[in-house]
């Protein structure tokens, strides 16, 4: 099938979290099971012009105020001959945030810049002189792709499409008298779904427009049809219940390898674990803590943002990660960014304890560090659409302590000291005291049954999230969503 894949994201070219492994990993094993997929991403200020093609002809996107131009600059994702189209337009995509900056955490034109990006998509077709079965978009940003293939591209009606939502906590709500710059007719406000509490919401029409839904665990796809978890828009996702999937993200198992990993101190396997001992070593010198093999190690990377937990553990008067530090004997590394408060709040605990250790800032290295030298991994999200940090600390033989929610309950399974079974250490409800609780039964456990840990670890590392399986299961929603829609002619034009 041919697909094209419209993002915002995609490593290594731009990233801010899960959204830009699992765009490149599930094209990248498409392609590996024959499928013609293609990827359009903006050209943001980050990406150097080394290295890819300009393409001769430049593209004619119509906008709200009338045609813009862009130009596209043609690469290859990594590892793969998966083409990557990079719509370039300094106005929209020359600085060098994705979504926002320091001073600006959101730029205010960015339903201009991501609704341009999605139009460009279909004027870069054009001139590829080529047209996708499916048009695959992701997350809020991409939703205006469906909604044009809707209403605005008649052009493109054999065409499918098919929304991932990765994240359901971000939908892009912005006010309406942007409207008029997505160049459609005012009736698609309330038409196509954008109508939010008379705002824009652009997830909620991607949502209302696309022929196809997933999301990125089965857990999630059935909590987000609850009113806990599905953010306002549980009503629409049940009524589109049965257009909507779950399908588990895989590893990239040639960037999370503990065998092959070429930033970690020691490589490790299975067969022989004594490396991991070595990479804890590594770690614990890295973040000047006591290096000590002995005592055990959490290790936690994250973006600091209110889904990952981060008030129950460092919430400055309710938090647990400081009592944790001072009643157990354990060690504690963290690296992320971005709450404020949060970034502060760490640093602070970093210069008062001397066994918990932070650092701000986004580092792969120090991540692939963290993932293979600790002995456990802190994941107490809130709600989480998959989790990929999860799988690549089970892939190294690092135990997750997380909250049953969303992809975590499906990739790790509770300990149970009686038998020994499990992969990690789970709780039902997240509050600070569950997160202390359940550190304190891992380290518990750490201490008391580590040969029980040793075979977990073990038993982790040989589970298998393969890209694959995840692919095989996008390859059936394509098959499904494009067969009825061929000549449906469904098309409104604006
Ligand atoms: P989310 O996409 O919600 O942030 P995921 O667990 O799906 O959560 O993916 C997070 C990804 O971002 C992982 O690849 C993780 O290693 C990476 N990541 C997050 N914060 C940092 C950081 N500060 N440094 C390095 N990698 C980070
Ligand atoms: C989002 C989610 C995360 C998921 C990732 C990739 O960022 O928060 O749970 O793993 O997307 O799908």
């Amino acid at each position: 099938m041919h697909v094209l894949m419209v993002t915002s994201e995609a490593t290594p070219f731009a990233k801010s979290g899960g959204l830009a492994d699992a765009v490149s990993a599930l094209s990248r094993a498409l392609r590996r099971i024959g499928h013609d997929v293609r990827i359009v991403m903006p050209r943001y200020g980050i990406i150097p012009t080394d290295g890819l093609v300009r393409l001769r002809s430049g593209l004619d996107v119509e906008t709200g105020d009338g045609v813009e131009r862009a130009v596209v600059f043609k690469g290859v994702l990594p590892d793969s001959d998966v083409p990557v189209f990079f719509i370039d337009r300094e106005e929209y995509f020359g600085r060098p945030g994705i979504y926002g900056s320091k001073t600006e955490p959101d730029f205010a034109d960015n339903p201009q810049r991501f609704s341009f990006l999605s139009r460009a998509a279909f004027r870069l077709c054009d001139a590829l002189r080529w047209k996708p079965d499916v048009l695959h978009a992701h997350d809020w940003p991409c939703s205006f792709a469906p909604v044009y293939l809707r209403h605005a591209e008649p052009d493109y009606d054999t065409v499918a499409s098919v929304l991932t939502i990765h994240n359901l906590g971000y939908q892009g709500i912005y006010p309406k008298d942007g409207f008029p710059s997505f160049g459609l007719p005012w009736e698609l406000f309330h038409g196509a779904g954008f109508e939010y509490f008379d705002s824009i919401n652009a997830l909620k029409a991607g949502i209302t427009c696309a022929d196809g839904l997933a999301t990125v665990s089965p857990t999630y796809a059935r909590e987000i049809q609850t009113p806990e978890l599905g953010c306002t828009l549980d009503g629409l996702l049940r009524a589109r219940g049965p257009d909507l999937v779950g399908i588990l993200n895989g590893v990239d198992g040639v960037d999370w390898n503990p065998s092959t990993d070429p930033l970690i101190a020691r490589r490790y396997s299975i067969e022989d674990m004594s490396g991991k001992a070595a990479c804890k070593t590594a770690l614990q010198r890295e973040f000047g803590l006591p290096e000590d093999t002995e005592k055990p190690l959490i290790g936690m990377v994250s973006r600091l943002t209110d889904q990952k937990g981060i008030g129950e553990l460092f919430g400055p008067t309710y938090g647990c990660a400081a009592k944790l530090c001072m009643d157990m004997d354990l060690q504690f590394i963290v690296q992320g960014t971005g709450d404020s408060w949060c970034e502060a709040e760490i640093l602070a605990l970093s210069a008062r304890l001397p066994n918990f250790r932070a650092r701000i800032g986004y580092s792969e290295r120090t991540a692939h560090m963290i993932e293979a030298g600790s002995d456990f991994f802190m994941m107490p999200s809130r709600y989480e659409p998959c989790g990929l940090n999860q799988m690549y600390s089970l892939r190294y033989g690092t135990l997750p302590i997380a909250h049953r929610t969303g992809g975590l309950s499906d990739t790790i399974s509770n300990y149970n000291q009686e038998t020994g079974a499990g992969s990690g250490f789970l709780f039902d409800h997240l509050t600070p005291r569950a997160v202390y609780d359940t550190t304190g039964w891992a380290v518990w456990a750490y201490y008391n049954r580590a040969e029980q840990l040793d075979a977990m670890r073990r038993r982790a590392m040989a589970l298998d999230f393969s890209w694959e399986a995840a692919a095989r299961e996008y390859e059936e929603l394509y098959r499904g969503v494009s067969a009825p829609r061929r000549g449906a002619g469904a098309h409104t034009i604006a």
